[in-house]
């Protein structure tokens, strides 16, 4: 059974962000293993503390490499993605053998898909930078991707509720990751 890794990128405990990978979970049912990836624990990335390999940094690579496919859920900071995303995506980026960028690293040719609930935009922008960087950086995007404008009622009760299309928007992400 394919392995999917979840990576949210809000911490927020009502995160509408971990609401969407919750449904996306429902959606894919029995047909993967979903797991989340847990980078609460990542040091921010310094030169200084790259070598030898953090003990958290090599935990992350090895579950990031074992993972058949990859699904980020995140919101929109600011017209870009969350510093704790670029973080995360900064350490997967490095070579684990210093200067060596001959080896791949975990996270080249890793297909990955996107989504993102935040304002009126849909973390359009968001979504956009974020590919361009998992491009630079030899993941494989896929091109389908769910946006959420949160609708106002719900930054009242911090509750997302989808409609249908965006439930079908998800499950074409879910097809494609799986198949
Ligand atoms: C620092 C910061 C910057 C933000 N910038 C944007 C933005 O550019 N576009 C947007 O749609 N929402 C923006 N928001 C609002 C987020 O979309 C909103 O807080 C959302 O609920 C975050 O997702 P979460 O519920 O998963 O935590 C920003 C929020 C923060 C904290």
């Amino acid at each position: 059974m394919k392995k999917i890794l979840f990576i949210i990128g809000s911490l927020r405990t009502k995160s509408f962000n971990r609401q969407l990978a919750n449904e996306a979970k429902v959606i894919i049912g029995n047909r993967a293993e979903v797991l989340e990836l847990d980078y609460s624990d990542l040091p921010l990335l310094n030169q200084d503390i790259e070598q030898p390999e953090p003990a958290p940094v090599a935990r992350i690579r090895k579950t990031i490499g074992e993972a058949d496919a990859i699904w980020i859920f995140t919101p929109e900071y600011n017209f870009s993605y969350p510093g704790h995303l670029k973080n995360l995506l900064d350490w997967l980026s490095r070579p684990v053998i210093p200067l060596d960028y001959a080896t791949p690293t975990c996270i080249n040719g890793k297909r990955i898909a996107i989504s993102g609930a935040g304002g009126k935009a849909a973390t359009a922008n968001c979504r956009a930078k974020l590919t361009e960087l998992l491009t630079f950086i030899k993941a494989e995007v896929l091109p389908e991707q769910t946006g959420i404008a949160v609708p106002a009622e719900a930054w009242g009760t911090d509750v997302l509720i989808l409609t249908d299309e965006q439930k079908a928007e998800l499950k074409a992400q879910a097809d494609k990751l799986i198949g």
